[in-house]
């Protein structure tokens, strides 16, 4: 109305108004140049269509102030201030970086920041807490943007927004992923760690069960879902790592719990999820809605097929357990015992796994140690006598060595007591699935044990030993990789992360790749990892991580996320895309 008065005005406003149509022209054209970008890449920051300050605004609102711009927890280490558009500030303080520096490796560091991860590897060392202060310090491969999310209408802000403006998206729970999965340059993450409802449901029953079960958020720990069950005289199947989260990765991924021989890996056991698939639907997959997704979801990996809120498990009656740990140290003269003894030991797993026990093991240069054997509705004289051919092999050979065995009234009472000396950010990764016929044939069991001295003479090697073969119908009943029913245990290979040298890390990464996890694959063609306990440079990992199942769990990705927002290395789909030098990630088929 009041416009029409300001006569006077007509003129001006005519030539502004031409003005204003060249400016639209030229951002029609920009606009257009995005738009033939945005086939191929996502956006970076920089880019004309990257959303300014209004639409990250608006976001925030729309997430109840929940959106959280990314400062490296490093930063304090430096004097070089962060990205423009945060202000020229320093975070320099050197008594914080000691204090960082001090507590690097602990899972509990990354935890609680919402951009951190725990393999420091794939942070393309842009902020490096070991460096001088003068070193930079820039956002590398952190995510550029977090939502903080607290309801699922927070989920389905960021899936709305990343498709809108064409960003990278990427799921975060932990942040444990040895693999890099859980961070990505110039992405807005999904946090989902404060996502912490749990609940008993008493009398769950379906077609298939009928008994206890769990319903836990995206964002619960294994020490909290052990504790929740444990007040309910109940126990879930959960991982070694207290604080790595259940219902994310973990399960998502297959899951490989102390209770594994026992009950099967943590995919079997899931009897509902709660998802947000890329069209924004919050949507149930269970045994009888969205049964692709649900098979899917059940080990063909995290971040994949849409941002999972919650999940429902069995939940079994808590048990008395026996545990049973041992140290052989390497004192020089003692090597050809020692792997004698690893001989007798491998051979033993099978009367392990199958009496129940879920066997951690780790070989390395220093020596040999068992932390622990743990195994439900065992006596601890059973579990001896199931060490008793390694102990007589020691005993014949004459090492020394230390060996001690425990009862404990129930699951809580025996998992505190393994010891927590869970460092993460501190080793490169590789794993291959070890089948049960190479410890049990004799002629096998001694070439593995070769193999398994050529790589543990140089870094550390550790073995998680089950049985999960009888756990389930048939191994296709759920997406995780038909591999792990045939085998005895996952051998995980570290080598440490050079925080002084970093040149020396993709070095130590393709030792792993092209030296030591071959000495395994000779031993295994036709072979399983682990897709959570892997090298992300695997070639082949469509074969190996998802044996015969990619095909098909591609097909379920393609159904429920046709745009491909969900991307995580070695991710089912994920060789469509390829991450640029600088960190633009670009689709590489045509379309
Ligand atoms: C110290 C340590 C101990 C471990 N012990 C075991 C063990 O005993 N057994 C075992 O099987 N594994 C173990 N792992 C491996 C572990 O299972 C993986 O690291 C797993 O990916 C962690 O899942 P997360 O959700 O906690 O971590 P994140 O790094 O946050 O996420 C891992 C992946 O899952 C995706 N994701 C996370 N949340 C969701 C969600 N809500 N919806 C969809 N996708 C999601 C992420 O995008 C990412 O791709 C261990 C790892 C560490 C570091
Ligand atoms: C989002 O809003 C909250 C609350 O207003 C604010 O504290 C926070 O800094 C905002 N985040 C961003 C990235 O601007
Ligand atoms: C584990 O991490 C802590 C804290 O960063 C460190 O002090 C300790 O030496 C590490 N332990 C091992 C075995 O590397
Ligand atoms: C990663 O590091 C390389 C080498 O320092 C650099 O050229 C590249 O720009 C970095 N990428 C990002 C996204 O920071
Ligand atoms: C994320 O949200 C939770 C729950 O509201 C809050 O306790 C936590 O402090 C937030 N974290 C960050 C880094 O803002
Ligand atoms: C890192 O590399 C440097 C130089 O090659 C070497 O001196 C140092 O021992 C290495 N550190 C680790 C932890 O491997």
């Amino acid at each position: 109305m009041a416009f029409r008065l300001l006569t006077a005005r007509v003129t001006a406003r005519r030539f502004i108004g031409a003005v204003s149509l060249i400016v639209l022209a030229v951002a029609v054209a920009f606009r257009n140049r995005g738009h033939e970008t945005k086939a191929h890449c996502r956006l970076v920051p920089g880019d004309p269509d990257w959303p300014g300050q209004h639409d990250w605004d608006k976001l925030n609102r729309t997430v109840d102030g929940n959106l959280i711009a990314t400062t490296p927890i490093s930063s304090v280490c430096h004097y070089s201030s962060l990205l423009g558009d945060k202000g020229n500030a320093s975070n320099y303080d050197q008594e914080a970086c000691d204090a960082l520096r001090d507590v690097w490796f602990f899972p509990q560091t990354h935890l609680s920041s919402p951009s951190s991860a725990m393999s420091y590897q794939f942070s393309n060392n842009s902020c490096n807490p070991f460096l001088a202060p003068d070193a930079s310090c820039t956002l590398g491969h952190y995510v550029a943007y977090t939502v903080n999310a607290t309801s699922t209408a927070h989920l389905q802000a960021a899936v709305q927004f990343v498709k809108r403006h064409n960003i990278r998206l990427v799921i975060r729970n932990t942040g444990h992923d040895y693999l890099g999965k859980s961070t990505g340059a110039h992405a807005l993450a999904i946090w989902t760690h404060h996502l912490k409802s749990i609940e008993l449901i008493e009398k769950y029953q379906d077609s298939g069960y009928q008994g206890s079960a769990i319903k836990m958020g995206a964002g619960v720990e294994a020490l909290e879902a052990y504790n929740f069950a444990s007040s309910h005289g109940l126990m879930v199947v959960g991982g070694n790592c207290p604080n790595v989260g259940l219902a994310g990765g973990f399960t998502q991924g297959g899951g490989i719990s102390i209770l594994s021989s026992k009950f099967g890996l943590a995919a079997d056991q899931v009897l509902a999820w709660e998802v947000v698939t890329a069209s924004g639907d919050l949507v149930t997959a269970s045994a009888t809605e969205n049964t692709d997704l649900f098979w899917a979801l059940r080990g063909g990996g995290g971040g994949t097929y849409g941002i999972v809120v919650s999940m429902t498990v069995k939940a079994f009656p808590d048990s008395f357990f026996s545990a049973a740990y041992m140290t052989l140290l390497n004192d020089g003269s003692n090597t050809d015992a020692i792997y004698s003894t690893i001989g007798t030991f491998l051979k033993s797993l099978p009367s392990l796994v199958d009496a129940g026990a879920w066997v951690v093991w780790v070989a390395a240069p220093f020596g040999f140690l068992v932390i622990p054997a743990m195994v439900s509705g065992l006596h601890q004289v059973e579990l001896d006598s199931l060490f008793k051919p390694t102990r007589d092999k020691m005993d014949q050979l004459g090492l020394q060595y230390q060996y001690s065995s425990a009862e404990y009234p129930d699951f809580l009472s025996s998992y505190n007591q393994i010891p927590s000396t869970w460092n993460v950010s501190d080793y490169h990764m590789g794993g291959r699935l070890i089948p049960r016929d190479l410890v049990e044939d004799d002629d096998s069991n001694e070439a593995l044990v070769g193999a398994i001295r050529h790589i543990t003479s140089q870094t550390l090697m550790s073995g998680v030993a089950f049985n999960v073969a009888n756990a389930v119908a048939s191994p296709d009943e759920v997406a995780a990789n038909p591999y792990f029913r045939k085998t005895i245990f996952s051998a995980v290979i570290g080598m440490p992360i050079n925080y002084t040298d970093w040149g020396e890390n993709k070095a130590a990464q393709d030792k792993i790749t092209y030296d030591l996890l071959p000495a395994l694959q000779a031993l295994t063609p036709q072979g399983g990892v682990y897709l959570n306990e892997a090298d992300f440079q695997a070639p082949d990992f469509k074969s190996t991580f998802y044996g015969g199942n990619y095909e098909r769990l591609l097909a379920i990705k393609t159904k429920y996320d046709p745009e491909s927002i969900f991307y995580a290395k070695t991710a089912v789909g994920s060789d469509h895309w390829e991450q640029r030098p600088d960190g633009r990630l670009c689709s590489t088929t045509s379309n």
